[in-house]
């Protein structure tokens, strides 16, 4: 049988963040985050969900890891909550919740399982939302101070560092279409925030690379969009060029280019003229990084016309009709016939192919991970503890781990690849009505069970491939 083998040491694992599986939101001192403000706004979260509980892994980490352990996973992607390091955002160290990741990285490597860090993952402090959150930065600097907090204490041991998850979501989602915290609806804001949030990014670059080994791997998770047109009419490829922009390039572009796309300031200039932006921010934000971490789901079918197809639920936009697409009015996402997951994604590895192989090509030298891949399906355990059958999950995942292997033989520079979920956890908006996890989670007695998923990994992991067929 012939087998799609990976390359040596590449790293398989699988994800999580912290306020989506930590619960304990009171416990060892932890102040607010953002999440926990905007999860009481009536009407934010599907079925009002919190992250009160969630998984209740502060409490269960132990066990966790050695579930991580019997699941064979080699690497584990998880993130430092600020308001646990610091309840407020800034000021001293909050030891509880510093200890807290210390003995959860401790236990990782005690079996064997490397870390990967992220040290923000959408859940700031709510004190630096009350000063302005990501419109401001200040916020940017304090990020630099608590990065040096969780650098001084972890750098002996933890060797993969990403500073931001999705700075798109956090920028986007959070300031423009207001559909995550702090649910704000204001383009000028938005635009705010992603420059203090790459410049938080760059700030942190340089506090990581005085504190850490040079044996450390420094590096920043995007979502790019695999922004495809829905034709070939040049309405459409200019449609998809322009969602390319906001979306990819205006990070892409800072990061490894130290310049803001002229064409993302063009169509951004009626909402603000970037006096936010000072000298020197650009040289600290394109500091060299190690490795690129790349979160993909689905790719997007943009149209330039008015009427046509039919659009796709812009789920971006479903709390309040401002789109997450600043400068991009009259564009439109198309809704492509596929399969889709619960989360109403359609299923399209090529995408992901495509996505590795357009970076790689754009940022030589630059080494990428496949930080977030999965799906939402929600496949209930059987009777009489029989297993949970989720083979729509393990063809999901066959699919993508296939298309990475695929854009690595088309050249790309892919180290890794993580699972989101590890576990079932909390979806953000869509609260706990979306299940992500290679391993359930009952929700009420907090009992965990690896679905056939989880197996199906164990055995693509030791063969570190998958069969060709
Ligand atoms: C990504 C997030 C992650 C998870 C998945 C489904 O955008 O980084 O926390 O919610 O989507």
């Amino acid at each position: 049988m012939t087998v799609l083998e990976f390359p040596p040491g590449f790293l398989w694992g699988a994800a999580t963040s912290a306020y989506q599986i930590e619960g304990a939101v009171a416990a060892g001192g932890r102040g607010p985050s953002i999440w926990d403000t905007f999860c009481r706004v009536p009407g934010a979260v599907i079925g009002g969900g919190t992250g009160d509980i969630a998984c209740d892994h502060y409490r269960r980490y132990a066990d966790d890891v050695a579930l991580m352990a019997d699941l064979g996973l080699p690497g584990y992607r998880f993130s430092i909550a600020w308001p646990r390091v610091q309840p407020g955002g800034s000021g001293p160290a909050n030891s509880a919740g510093l200890a807290f990741y210390d003995r959860l990285v401790d236990a990782l490597l005690e079996r064997g399982i490397t870390p990967m860090l992220t040290l923000y993952h959408w859940d700031l402090p709510q004190q630096l939302q009350d000063d302005g959150g990501w419109t401001v930065r200040s916020t940017a600097e304090r990020f630099a101070a608590y990065t040096e907090i969780v650098a001084r204490r972890l750098a002996d041991r933890v060797r993969l560092w990403t500073t931001v998850n999705e700075p798109w979501c956090s920028a986007f989602l959070g300031y423009a279409s207001g559909m995550h915290a702090p649910g704000i609806r204001d383009h000028r804001q938005s635009l705010q925030a992603v420059h203090h949030l790459l410049l938080a990014h760059g700030l942190a670059v340089q506090v990581l690379r005085s504190a850490l080994p040079a044996s450390a791997q420094v590096s920043i998770t995007l979502n790019p969009h695999q922004a495809d047109p829905a034709s070939a009419d040049p309405v459409d490829l200019a449609a998809a060029y322009r969602v390319d922009g906001i979306a990819n390039r205006i990070f892409l572009d800072p990061l490894f280019h130290g310049r803001y796309p002229d064409d993302v300031l063009a169509t951004t200039a009626h909402l603000t003229d970037w006096s936010f932006v000072r000298d020197g921010d650009l040289e600290v934000i394109s500091a060299p990084i190690d490795a690129l971490g790349v979160n993909y789901y689905t790719p997007v079918s943009v149209s330039g016309r008015a009427t046509g197809p039919e659009a796709a639920d812009p789920t971006e936009e479903k709390h309040g009709g401002v789109s997450a697409f600043p400068g991009c009015d009259g564009l439109r996402m198309i809704k492509q016939p596929g399969r889709r997951t619960d989360m109403d994604w359609l299923i399209d590895p090529s995408g992901l192919t495509r996505l590795l192989v357009r970076l790689s090509r754009d940022l030589p030298g630059v080494p990428l991970f496949v930080t977030e891949n999965g799906a939402a399906y929600h496949a209930p355990p059987g009777a009489n503890g029989g297993r949970i059958r989720d083979e729509a999950r393990i063809e999901y995942l066959r699919g993508h781990i296939r298309a990475v292997h695929d854009a690595i033989r088309l050249g790309a520079d892919v180290r890794g690849y993580f699972v989101w979920s590890l576990l079932d956890n909390f979806e953000w908006a869509w609260g706990y009505s979306q299940r992500f996890g290679l391993v359930y989670v009952d929700y009420e007695t907090g009992e965990r069970i690896p679905k056939q998923s989880a197996a199906w990994l164990r055995g693509l992991i030791e063969a570190n491939g998958l069969p060709a067929a």
